[in-house]
């Protein structure tokens, strides 16, 4: 089966959905900037590969965040940047409500945003090699057992979400879950394509400005745990070749 194939498969059978949908209460301010600026700077999930030079009007470094809750991370994080490009993923029509006043009210040109299930659009719509970098911070730990299943770190989307990145290009991810932070250690540290930047867990680098879940962890006496991986320089030639062995 060729890489591409496992790929594929990978996408579609780790569907367990890494979140619920709940109803949450929708501001006024939230609604209304959902409503104007989606139109501008929301891209409609389709089973489509998505142009990213024409999506931002530019050629640049592309970020992909996902799970951004209500933004206000992404939305520092793409000032402070504003060479990057970034593709912001969340499901919950308040966060993304709150994101699209910050990027209003900031007059950030360098974010977009997709509101739908992130592994579909990693799937269906994000070219492989077409991402210089991933984020994921604080994806929802499922604590009870019965729930893991419903992580969003597991091999096959690991695995899935490595093929998007160019050779070099990385994933950060944060929890303040410690059995979290080392399930995510090991599946990520398992995956072929990508090294560790660190030892174990990585000193959290200087673009992620502290989340409101981290905050409130922090408050709560909890640690916090980053990880830094990269896709292998070597990966796409390795992959060529086993292409080439397979065909
Ligand atoms: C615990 S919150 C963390 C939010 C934010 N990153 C922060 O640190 O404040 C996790 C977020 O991930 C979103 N999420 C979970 N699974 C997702 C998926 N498959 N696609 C898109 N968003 C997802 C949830 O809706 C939720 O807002």
């Amino acid at each position: 089966m060729a890489d591409g194939e496992a790929v594929e498969r990978a996408g579609r059978a780790a569907h367990i959905r890494s979140f619920v949908l709940r109803q949450g209460r929708l501001s006024n301010a939230q609604q209304r900037y959902h409503q104007q600026m989606m139109a501008r700077i929301g891209v409609a999930y389709r089973a489509a590969a998505v142009d990213l030079d024409l999506l931002f009007g530019r050629r640049a470094a592309r970020i992909l965040e996902i799970g951004f809750g209500m933004g206000e991370t992404s939305a520092a994080i793409a000032a402070a940047h504003p060479e990057n490009d970034y593709l912001g993923v969340e499901v919950h029509t308040p966060g993304v409500g709150s994101l699209c006043k910050l990027v209003a009210e900031m007059g950030l040109s360098n974010l977009r945003i997709v509101q739908h299930d992130a592994v579909e659009v990693l799937r269906d719509m994000l070219p492989p090699a077409s991402l210089d970098g991933a984020h994921i911070f604080f994806p929802d730990p499922w604590p009870k057992t019965r729930h893991h299943k419903r992580r969003l770190l597991q091999p096959a989307f690991v695995e899935l979400l490595a093929s998007r990145l160019r050779a070099g290009g990385y994933i950060h991810c944060a929890t303040d879950w410690e059995e979290y932070a080392q399930q995510m250690l090991a599946v990520l540290s398992a995956d072929r394509l990508l090294e560790n930047t660190a030892a174990a867990f990585a000193p959290r680098p200087a673009h992620r400005q502290p989340t409101r879940f981290e905050q409130r962890g922090l408050r709560l006496g909890h640690g916090v745990w980053d990880l830094l991986f990269r896709r292998r320089q070597d990966s796409l030639q390795a992959e060529d070749h086993r292409q080439d062995q397979l065909a």
